[in-house]
């Protein structure tokens, strides 16, 4: 029994290959791979954290947290797409870290990459209802409270009923999106395109009608934008150059979702030369997007009007922008939630997926099903999961929860690749991070960094994450871990068959 066993790269890139009827259906184009991204990273974020945390912490400097958010993203883009098109398999960082660290950090990280996929989903979802509550409103349909609500609520820290009985809305668009990804991934793929270009044609066009506001409004312009950083009020976070860390950290969760992408590697037609194009295009993409959307949101309305839940209709209307844009907008940020909710359902599944085929998950997790072609078993339990995080609990605990998680995958996955192309340089690799270790040494720093700016409380929520996770590995992955029951092969060294009577070894 080895800890730090490690999965052999060859064995994973075999895996990866594989093509029958109990396989993943390659199905997924370049362009699909781009959307998907973009799929996951146009969400809540930019439609409604980037105005609080402009209000809160940086003021118009907020573009600049995007600048600082967007270079820690672009680094560990850059060590994702080294691994998902030198190990195109659908673990993402959980095998990426089985291959480098062993087994263990393997699964610290895949117990860490539920607070990212599993997580964010329903806080999305919960977000999307409100949006959905919002715009029927608009057209005199009030939904009771009760059923639009979850049940709990935090106030001061203490667990109380609201007198709700169940987010609805939330919960029928995560059943929603977990029943087309069990029918589909091309089908799935095909509604994220949809979502994605709704949401994307209607943020250019929002930019356009900003730039066009301020090129005949420069002094409106000017007068928002001094200052460009609003003096520290003495705390530290609360403008100044701690604001704008402080408001990277936040708005980091905007740009949470291209990773997801490399869950998708083991669906892609070509993923050696589609993965980098697909984590690194759609992360460039958004991050253009996002700098120059903040820049003329503050530009049009004062930093301070934007302390809302729906800045960017409200900075438009500042500006004078035609009412009917409201719901232009209302569409494309339900497009975008939507989006986003599919994308963090799609990865989830998959990791699950790959855990359960190593052994450490229930072998049962590791099914396709022969139709569609699809981890139908995990799509549904994490449906399932999620519909009932959704509807039933308090967000508030989990929103920088995810973020933190996320940012400590982004980490691991840093120092992975400078610990493989120590151990293992030979290993050919169809895309190269460039000035290794130099890039993936910032990356992990800036996300280090972004780290240390979340509340504290975030990380004693994130010890004890792990410290449930490192009881449920001790208590079943160790004793049920494929790679612990691989036998040796007499003459020719170790071989990757299976002792008979492992779970899952006749697979
Ligand atoms: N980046 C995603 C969002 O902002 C998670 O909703």
């Amino acid at each position: 029994m080895n800890l730090l066993r490690k999965k052999p790269v060859k064995l994973l890139q075999e895996e990866s290959r594989a093509e029958h009827e109990h396989s993943l259906s390659k199905a997924l184009s370049g362009a699909n791979l781009i959307n998907l991204g973009i799929g996951a990273i146009i969400g809540a974020g930019i439609f409604v954290l980037t105005g609080q945390a402009a209000a809160q912490y940086a003021g118009p400097g907020i573009a600049l947290s995007f600048v600082v958010s967007g270079i820690g993203c672009l680094f560990a883009g850059l060590c994702y797409a080294e691994f998902a098109a030198m190990i195109p398999v659908a673990g993402s960082a959980y095998t990426y870290s089985y291959a480098t660290l062993g087994e263990f950090f393997a699964w610290i990280i895949g117990w860490d990459l539920i607070l990212e996929y599993l997580f964010t989903a329903p806080t999305v979802a919960v977000g999307w209802s409100g949006h959905f509550v919002a715009f029927v409103k608009e057209f005199g349909i009030e939904l009771p409270r009760s059923l639009t609500t979850a049940p709990f609520d935090v106030v001061n820290g203490h667990l109380v009923a609201t007198g709700a009985l169940v987010n609805l809305p939330a919960v029928l668009i995560l059943l929603f999106a977990s029943a087309l990804l069990v029918i589909g991934i091309k089908e799935s793929a095909r509604f994220n395109n949809l979502m994605v270009y709704t949401k994307i044609s209607v943020l250019v066009a929002v930019i356009a009608f900003g730039i066009w506001y301020l090129l005949k409004n420069p002094a409106v312009a000017l007068k928002n934008w001094t200052p460009f950083i609003p003096e520290n009020t003495g705390t530290e976070g609360q403008f100044g150059w701690s604001g704008i860390l402080r408001g990277a950290g936040v708005i980091f969760f905007a740009y949470i979702g291209f990773d997801a992408v490399s869950t998708s590697a083991q669906e892609a037609k070509n993923p050696q030369r589609d993965m980098p194009r697909g984590i690194l295009g759609s992360l460039a993409i958004c991050s253009v997007i996002f700098i120059t959307l903040s820049l003329v949101l503050t530009g049009m309305a004062h930093y301070t009007t934007l302390n809302n839940p729906a800045p960017v209709v409200n900075a438009l209307l500042a500006a004078g922008a035609p009412a009917i844009l409201r719901y232009v907008v209302e569409i494309a940020a339900l497009a975008g939630l939507s989006s986003v909710i599919l994308v963090m359902l799609m990865g989830q599944p998959r990791i699950f997926f790959s855990m359960a085929h190593d052994g450490l998950l229930p072998a049962a997790f590791a099914k396709v099903h022969r139709r569609f072609r699809t981890p139908h078993i995990t799509t549904i339990f994490t449906g399932i999961l999620a519909a009932a995080i959704g509807g039933v609990l308090p967000l508030s605990l989990l929103g920088e929860l995810v973020s933190i998680g996320t940012l400590f995958a982004f980490v691991v996955v840093c120092v992975s690749i400078i610990v493989l192309r120590k151990t293992q340089p030979d290993t050919p690799r169809p895309f190269r991070t460039p000035w290794v270790p130099v890039i993936p040494a910032l990356g992990a720093l800036l996300c280090l960094m972004q780290m240390r700016f979340l509340p504290p409380e975030t990380w004693v929520r994130l010890v004890i994450w792990f410290a449930v996770g490192i009881v449920i590995y001790f208590s079943y992955g160790i004793r049920h871990s494929k790679l612990n029951h691989r036998r040796r092969h007499p003459e020719k060294g170790e071989d990757y068959r299976l002792a008979p009577d492992t779970p899952g070894a006749q697979d």
